[in-house]
Order: structure tokens, then sequence, then C-alpha cells
């Protein structure tokens, strides 16, 4: 992939740079998106079905187990030199802010700093009460009980029908705003409000990056559109920008 000359030398010289990734830039370490993870037992269920708070009220266990399934598939699996590659990018560049749709925690696991995590994180449980509880997932088969206030615990994810969080979505907007160049990688960029990053950070004078293995609804609206892996275009980009 030849990454054009005039988006390097923008790149050279921007001091703000701000990201969003999704589903894509994990798909090289081999994880399954939401919905292709139903398979077996899970089958007979839609994500929508399981991924709600009426869900969990319902059936505490049953959506314990799904999220437990999808969990150990993220442990499986590990961040990819995509992921690897926002590292370095962070590291040479002063004010840098990933934003992220995606649960699994790659990129903190990767070593990435200022990451704001949209949708929550997987690996991680608060309490279900909201009594303001997070802690560290423990494999349990059995729900776990909030050590403060005894409701349930479940998983720290945004559940369809639940607002983000409201500190990362502050800051995913201030760092899109202030943005010199807003890459998105590997999202279809369908879902609100992340989607209307890139229009945002495009109207205030930043120069928008697409890197997808596809076109997407994006693609005419942005400077440059570079198509395939995000895990080849990333370090090739990294390396011909900043060595
Ligand atoms: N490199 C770059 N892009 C890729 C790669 C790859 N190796 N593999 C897939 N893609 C692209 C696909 O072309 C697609 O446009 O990644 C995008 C993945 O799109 P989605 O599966 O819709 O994921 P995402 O955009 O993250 O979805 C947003 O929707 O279902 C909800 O909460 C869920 O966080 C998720 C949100």
């Amino acid at each position: 992939m030849k990454i054009p000359k005039e988006l390097i030398k923008y790149l050279q010289k921007s001091t703000h740079i701000a990201i969003l990734t999704g589903a894509g830039i994990s798909a090289e370490s081999g994880l399954n998106t939401f919905r292709e993870a139903q398979t077996g037992f899970w089958s007979q269920y839609r994500p929508e079905d399981l991924a709600t708070p009426q869900a969990f009220a319902r059936d505490p266990k049953l959506v314990w187990d799904w999220y437990a399934m999808r969990r150990n598939k993220v442990a499986e699996a590990s961040s990819n030199s995509g992921h690897f590659a926002l590292v370095d990018m962070e590291s040479r560049t002063p004010n840098f802010t990933l934003i992220t749709q995606n649960v699994d925690g790659y990129h903190v696991q990767a070593g990435s700093k200022n990451v704001l995590e949209l949708h929550g994180n997987i690996q991680k449980v608060r309490c279900f009460d909201g009594c303001g509880i997070v802690d560290d997932w423990e494999d349990n088969s059995e729900v776990p009980h909030c050590p403060k206030c005894n409701a349930y615990l479940r998983p720290d994810v945004v559940w369809f029908g639940e607002s983000l969080p409201l500190d990362a979505l502050n800051a995913a907007h201030k760092a899109t705003l202030e943005c010199q160049a807003f890459f998105s990688v590997g999202t279809s960029g369908l879902v609100q409000p992340a989607a209307s990053l890139a229009h945002t950070a495009r109207q205030k004078g930043a120069i928008v990056i697409e890197i997808n293995l596809d076109p997407t609804p994006l693609t005419p609206h942005v400077d440059f559109a570079l198509h395939g892996k995000s895990g080849e275009i990333l370090p090739a980009l990294v390396k011909e920008t900043w060595g």
C-alpha cells in the first residue's frame, strides 16, 4: 500500500490527531464480530436479545454466560500490528486521542495511553444497580454480587438502549473538535454518535482519513481513503511518516 506523499507531509506537521476505531482493527487478531460469534448453543439467540438491561434483569445467568464466552474469545487472542502502530503514532504526536467502539481492550493491552472506550470494556464488570463499583472480571460460573451493595455485577459494556459513558463521549468530542487529522479505522460508520465524529472533524477543518477493507458510507466524504487491512496500512503509514 502506497501512502500518499501529501498525507505524510501533513501528518508530519500535525500536533493533534484523533483516531476512531471499530471491529475491523481487531479482525486481524482473529476476533469475530458481535454477530459472527453466534454459533453453537448461542445461535438460538440474537445479540439484540442478550445485550440489554432487560435481558440481564430477566435472566442474569444467561447473559453472564454469553459474555463469559465472548470474553474467553477475547482472552484467547491479542493485539495485532494495527494496534501497535497506533501506540507508535501516539508516541510521535503531542496530542493524541484514540476513540474506540471496541470492547476487547486491545488498545490498552497494546500500550496505547489516551484511550476512550466508548462502548466499555468486556474485561471489566460493574454494579448493575449503578452504585459505582467497577472491577476486573473474575472467572465466575455464577453471576457475582457487588461487594458494596450486593446487587449483581454486570459486564462493563454499553448495552442496546443505554447511553454512552458521558466523560468518554465529551472527551471524544473535544479531541474531534481540536484535531488536525481524524482517522476512521475499521469501522462501518453506521452506529451513532461515533459515526458523526468524522463529519464534525471535517467541518472544523481537519483532514479525514479512512482505513478500511471496503468503501463505507463515509468514503465519499474523506480526504484520503486507504483501502486494505489496517494491520498492514497503519504500520506502513507510521513508518513512512515518522521513520
Ligand atoms: N482492516 C480494516 N478494516 C476492516 C478489516 C481489516 N482487517 N476487517 C474488516 N474491516 C472493516 C469492515 O469492512 C467494516 O467496515 O471493519 C468494519 C467493521 O464494521 P462493523 O462490524 O459494523 O463494526 P463497527 O463499525 O465497529 O460497529 C460499531 O456496532 O454492533 C455495534 O456495538 C457494536 O461497537 C460495535 C458498533
